[in-house]
């Protein structure tokens, strides 16, 4: 290999991996617990870096060694900043480059991950107000795991809505899971107390609450079903993440609303993670 990229520089023996070599300049994490959902999704739990900061809502680069290469791709950190161990949540495509080998960890195994965090669903990015909607579908639940189990969320919001819309109900499990974890954490459930409410959908089976959020919010559903009132740009706050489709479409509704776009430098009204879409 000639002129290799600086992640492609092979300097670290790593035994884990059958003595392949992997990059430098990157961390090497080993694997804690493997939890699968369904044939279509998983968790999985890994160390963390003594020097990895990150915010809560970031995502970082994660990768595996394919034969002698590393293959990367972007992953919302799903654990809060204040966990001692890093949490993600996965799909499984059968011919993807990375999570087609992903699937297969098993606790001990080494991941790769790059040292710098970044990404744009962060409570800095927003201006104050009172009620924060977190709309996902599928694996957009992500920064949305993190972020719910993080204090700070609870100290600027007087209430927190995570909608989460899948195909079907086992889809939705790693979101009951967390609540369920929430609610009996040892300080989080004091710190959150009512003030999270879990709007879980399902499109493609009879469930409880049924449709994609975008026809829920335009029908006026999802703010009956809350009790609360519709969007409102003067207390209302907004992050999504999901599919481009989904984004496109939900960020079309909290404009509609009188909701405006903000970034980390331009903080607004409601934020978009578009890191995972082409
Ligand atoms: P649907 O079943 O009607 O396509 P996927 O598994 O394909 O990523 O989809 C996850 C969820 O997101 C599904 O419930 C899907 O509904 C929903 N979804 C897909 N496109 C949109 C969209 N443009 N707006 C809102 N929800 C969407």
């Amino acid at each position: 290999m000639n002129a290799p990229a600086k992640t492609d520089e092979f300097a670290v023996q790593n035994p884990a991996q059958g003595g392949v070599k992997i990059p430098d300049g990157v961390y090497a994490e080993t694997v804690i617990s493997v939890e699968h959902y369904t044939d279509r999704l998983f968790r999985f739990r890994m160390t963390r870096p003594d020097a990895f900061r990150f915010r809560s809502g970031e995502f970082a680069m994660i990768g595996l060694m394919v034969g002698e290469k590393p293959v990367y791709r972007a992953y919302s950190i799903a654990s809060p900043a204040w966990d001692e161990e890093l949490e993600f949540f996965s799909i499984k495509v059968p011919d993807g480059p990375l999570t087609s080998h992903l699937q297969a960890i098993k606790p001990g195994d080494t991941v790769l991950m790059r040292k710098k965090p970044t990404g744009t669903l962060v409570l800095d990015a927003l201006t104050p107000g009172k009620r924060l909607y977190m709309f996902s579908t599928g694996t957009g639940i992500a920064p949305f795991a993190s972020l719910i189990r993080d204090p700070e969320t609870y100290e600027k919001f007087d209430e927190v809505i995570l909608t989460h819309t899948c195909r079907d109900v086992a889809e939705l499990k790693y979101g009951f899971d967390l609540v369920h974890e929430i609610n009996n954490h040892e300080f989080l459930h004091e710190i959150v107390g009512t003030k999270l409410k879990h709007y879980p959908t399902v499109t493609r089976e009879d469930f409880t609450y049924r449709g994609r959020i975008t026809d829920l919010m335009e029908s006026g559903k999802l703010f009956t079903d809350l009790g609360v009132p519709p969007l409102n740009p003067e207390t209302d706050r907004g992050m999504i993440c999901g599919s481009a489709a989904m984004l496109k479409d939900t960020k079309a509704l909290l404009e509609k609303a009188g909701l405006n776009e903000g970034a980390n430098n331009k903080p607004s009204e409601f934020v978009i993670e578009r890191a995972f879409v082409g």
